[in-house]
């Protein structure tokens, strides 16, 4: 067969490969197979010795046309061969736009954090600072040094956890006060916030719950200092329109003691379900420091007088938002924390 025919046949050859050229793999075995060293191509220059000398230019030039053929074919098929290569990654790769988001939902303060820092908030403005103490006290620090003897009756107001020794998780932060005065002289304003613990539990009290004590001792405090202080309190905590109302009481640690009671921030003081019809509110304790709870700290009690007050965040939490369930408070259930965020 003259080489003229063979390289014919060989082109045509050629032209039916390439369709079947579908990956670089195939590729590469079409370049072998014609530009390769042992390809055919190379397989004619060698051939082209036979051809008689007068031939072999004109030979020559066909096997040279049929090389730049094939190798026009190659490259073109190599631009191929990327191109479905990137079509096929960019396929595989592809983000579904139309797919929704992960959401991260946002946490949140728990209402009664709210709550304790808007108190902190609000005597932080009249010069208070925050102190906070252990919440295993012994007895000394949360009753004998308040006024609350052993043995006395005024204890049982107070339905104690008692640990081993004379240990007891607190039941009141009243004892931050016997702390502070121990440390620092007066003039004296201070804040002591705090979990503390009573074997109660109902409606509205929780074996744990947490209360926020206040303290301020100078010279020439009187009842009349607590009660400016606490209207300034429940202004900004409830209304602006609101004021506030001392009852006598009782409590071992202040004297006198009252009671305070907040004007409705519902009905404006006309009665209503909230107020049970009496127009006020029972919202805290407090008093004029006793004497001896001032003596068993060392502050002399004929130069300096103090005013203190016991809040339960619990409460106020739940008269702010009429929630009527202190488990509510307790139980982290998002369906309900959520609706403070
Ligand atoms: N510790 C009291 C209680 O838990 C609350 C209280 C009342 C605190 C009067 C005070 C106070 O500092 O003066 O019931």
């Amino acid at each position: 067969m003259g080489i003229e025919q063979k390289i014919r046949e060989l082109r045509d050859q050629m032209g039916q490969r390439i369709g079947q050229i579908d990956s670089k793999d195939n590729l590469a075995a079409f370049w072998q197979e014609y530009l390769g060293k042992k390809g055919s191509i190379a397989e004619l220059m060698k051939g082209l010795g036979a051809v008689p000398k007068e031939e072999r230019p004109s030979v020559g030039k066909i096997i040279n046309e049929f090389k730049v053929q094939a190798e026009e074919q190659y490259r073109a098929l190599s631009e191929r061969m990327a191109q479905l290569e990137l079509q096929a990654r960019n396929r595989k790769e592809a983000v579904d736009i139309t797919l929704p988001g992960k959401v991260r939902p946002m946490g949140g303060l728990h209402p009664l954090t709210q709550v304790k820092n808007e108190i902190i908030h609000v005597f932080a403005g009249m010069g208070f600072e925050v102190f906070e103490g252990p919440e295993i006290e012994d007895d000394d620090h949360n009753f004998t040094r308040l006024n609350v003897p052993k043995d006395h009756p005024s204890r049982d107001m107070q339905d104690t956890f008692y640990l081993p020794g004379e240990w007891l998780l607190r039941t009141q932060t009243s004892g931050g006060q016997i702390r502070v005065m121990d440390r620092q002289k007066p003039p004296i304003k201070v804040l002591v916030p705090g979990r503390v613990f009573r074997s109660d539990s109902d409606a509205t009290h929780s074996p744990m719950f947490h209360q926020m004590e206040g303290l301020v001792v100078d010279r020439g405090i009187t009842l009349c200092d607590l009660q400016g202080m606490l209207d300034r309190f429940v202004q900004q905590l409830f209304d602006e329109s609101v004021r506030t109302r001392l009852r006598p009481s009782y409590f071992p640690f202040t004297e006198p003691s009252v009671e305070v009671d907040v004007s409705c921030f519902e009905c404006g003081g006309k009665g209503c379900g909230l107020c049970k019809h009496t127009g006020w509110i029972e919202v805290l304790g407090g008093g004029v420091v006793h004497p001896r709870v001032l003596e068993n700290c060392g502050i002399d009690s004929s130069v300096y007088s103090g005013i203190a007050f016991g809040i339960g965040i619990e409460r106020i939490t739940m008269l702010k938002y009429g929630i009527n369930n202190i488990g509510l408070l307790f139980e982290n259930d998002l369906r309900f924390l959520k609706q403070f965020q």
